[in-house]
């Protein structure tokens, strides 16, 4: 009982407030209001939709926010925070927008305020001692466009998608073609500046290593908003090799295959990075049953010299040939695996708007190879008939990333990992609440379960990049428990989430920025209610 009185009261009182509040809290931005958009404003809608990356949360029934703030410079961030504070509102930044559930534009405690950062996106790159200055609002394209402007021999490891933002990838962890060689992009992050619950702003030395390490894998929208991540570029050699082969179950046996390669990837040199895309395929085979396809998608740093005779002796199976490589520039080489053309103009990387259909995505860590008929019953499911498109992806861990402690950085998925998955399926899009919908998630979601035997295990490890509100979510009106929050925080996290959890309690005790699935403050019960209080009297 006694829990369930102060909500009743926050409620409340929030609602009593809530029409004055808002003009209060829009009369505090006044200053600024050049960046400010709100629903009446004709833009408010384009601003809205021009970086939502999962469309099932674009429909009319999805809450939206009171206010867009485009801040053009780091005063009206701070300044946002403080009205925000002051007149009870959330905040959720907003980067890339790439987030799987959409949490960096839509709340479904009201009400709420978007800070979209893609006014501050300036990509500084130094070649002459291999660093960069990115602000927040970047892309991973603009990323990799700015270094390329300066030099075809410096890199950045990260994603593959180039309208992917920095703000979210860099705080969850960020991996692509070069993962085995040089980790995550967050391995490669030297400092940082964040704005803080107070306003102030922190770099690496004035804010501690205890949380620029938390900022660095421990998720966005928690600690407070990061405006610039500064880079070390790492060296890559002038030359390349990539290939993506394509292998039907018509013509070859993809379970032997796909089996294979779990135990060819402790022998892959660590200058090779892997990755298969699985999917089901229009044909069928002989027995009318629907046909799988996989694309075995990789790059090595180095010479096709000196990767056919690796292949041959690592994964014989795949029968890779010297006409399926192409050598080409690491730059070329991130047009390639996005499926530009390679040899096109290196512009297509500026495009910030990215077209997928609605998604559900869902991620595991596997440690030990899957046995042949735990792959044939991955066939089955995505080869139901209704199931109108989904997708695996495998990732090989090992390399580098079994040499990086598993504390070093919130992500904790190193040693040990043979190779992560990523589970995807198409739903509708023109409104989540359909039934088809729902039968796509609960698809997905049976996968998953399906998959426990195979996956990682206590905790059942997940990207938190690939957010999942299905691992549980934070109660946002106050009452989210340490016990609560670590069901999902130690699947992301690992053992690092009390880390975490310390940090957070002392840079932001009252929860300020918080969402859904952000690590929480001890006692954030206690302390959520009383600057409730404080705020509304
Ligand atoms: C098409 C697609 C391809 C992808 N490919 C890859 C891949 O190859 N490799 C990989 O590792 N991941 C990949 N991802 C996942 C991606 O890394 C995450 O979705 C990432 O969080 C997106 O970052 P964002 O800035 O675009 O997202 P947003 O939705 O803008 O932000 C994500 C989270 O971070 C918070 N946040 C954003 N900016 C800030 C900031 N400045 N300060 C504090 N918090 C902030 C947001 O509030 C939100 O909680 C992909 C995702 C998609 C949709
Ligand atoms: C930021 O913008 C505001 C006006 O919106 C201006 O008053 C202020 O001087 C600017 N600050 C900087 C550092 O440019
Ligand atoms: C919309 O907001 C922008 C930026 O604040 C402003 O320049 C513009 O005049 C507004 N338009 C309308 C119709 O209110
Ligand atoms: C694929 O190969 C495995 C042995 O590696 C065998 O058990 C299985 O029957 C084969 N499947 C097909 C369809 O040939
Ligand atoms: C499968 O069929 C769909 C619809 O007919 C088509 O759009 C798609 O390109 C086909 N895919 C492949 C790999 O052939
Ligand atoms: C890229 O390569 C293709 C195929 O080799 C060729 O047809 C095309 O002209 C090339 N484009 C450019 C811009 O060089
Ligand atoms: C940017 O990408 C989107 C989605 O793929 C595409 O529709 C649009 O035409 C592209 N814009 C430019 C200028 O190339």
């Amino acid at each position: 009982m006694m829990r369930f009185l102060p909500i009743l009261f926050v409620l409340l009182f929030s609602v009593k407030t809530s029409a004055n509040s808002h003009e209060d809290f829009l009369q505090c931005l006044s200053h600024f209001s050049e960046v400010i958009y709100t629903p009446k404003n004709s833009s408010y809608s384009t601003i809205l939709h021009s970086a939502i990356g999962n469309p099932r949360f674009n429909t009319r029934t999805v809450p939206k926010p009171l206010v867009i703030i485009t801040p053009r410079n780091v005063s009206h961030i701070q300044t946002a925070i403080t009205c925000s504070e002051k007149h009870g509102m959330q905040i959720r930044v907003r980067s890339g927008g790439h987030d799987y559930e959409g949490l960096s534009y839509l709340s479904w405690m009201l009400p709420f305020v978007v800070i979209d950062l893609f006014n501050l996106r300036t990509v500084t790159v130094d070649a002459s001692d291999s660093t960069a200055w990115v602000e927040a609002g970047a892309t991973i394209g603009e990323v990799y466009y700015g270094i390329a402007e300066k030099s075809r021999t410096l890199a950045f490891p990260a994603g593959l998608c180039p309208s992917v933002g920095v703000g979210g990838h860099f705080s969850g962890g960020g991996y692509g073609m070069t993962l085995r060689k040089h980790g995550l992009s967050l391995d490669h992050i030297v400092d940082a500046h964040l704005i803080d619950v107070n306003g102030r702003i922190l770099d690496r030395n004035s804010m501690g290593e205890d949380l620029f390490w938390a900022i660095r894998g421990g998720g966005g929208n928690t600690f407070g908003v990061v405006i610039a991540w500064k880079l070390s570029l790492v060296q890559v050699p002038p030359s390349v090799t990539v290939f993506e082969v394509a292998r039907n179950s018509l013509e070859q046996n993809v379970t032997r295959l796909v089996h294979r390669w779990q135990y060819a990837i402790s022998k892959f040199p660590r200058e090779f990075s892997f990755k298969v895309y699985i999917a089901r395929a229009n044909s069928s085979d002989q027995q009318g049953k629907t046909a799988i396809e996989t694309k075995f998608s990789s790059m090595f740093l180095g010479e096709v010299d000196k990767l056919l005779p690796m292949m041959q002796k690592t994964f014989p199976e795949l029968g890779l040939m010297r006409e399926d490589c192409i050598e080409m520039t690491w730059i070329e080489s991130v047009l390639y695996f996005y499926g530009f053309p390679w040899n096109g103009s290196l512009d297509v990387l500026l495009n910030r708007t990215s077209r997928l259909p609605s998604f559900k995505g869902k991620s595991d860590y596997v440690k030990q190879p899957m046995p042949e008929i735990a792959w044939e019953g991955i066939w089955r499911r995505m080869n139901l008939v209704d199931v109108r498109r989904s997708q695996l992806q495998l990732t090989a861990y090992g390399g580098i990333m079994n040499e990086i402690s598993e504390s070093s950085t919130p992500f904790p998925h190193r040693a040990g990992t043979l190779f992560q998955i990523q589970y995807a399926v198409v739903c509708n899009g023109d409104d989540d609440l359909k039934a088809s919908d729902q039968w796509h998630t609960n698809w997905i979601r049976k996968l998953y379960s399906y998959m426990a035997a195979y996956a990682s295990k206590n905790p059942r490890g997940a990207y938190v990049n690939y957010r999942d509100l299905d691992l549980g979510v934070n109660n946002l009106h106050g009452t989210t428990s340490y016990r609560q929050a670590s069901i999902w925080g130690k699947k992301y996290f690992g053992n690092n989430f009390d880390r975490l959890v310390r940090v957070k309690t002392e840079v932001d005790p009252t929860n300020f920025f918080r969402n859904e699935q952000s690590v929480p403050p001890y006692h954030q019960y206690l302390s959520n209610i009383e600057g409730r209080a404080t705020y509304d009297s």
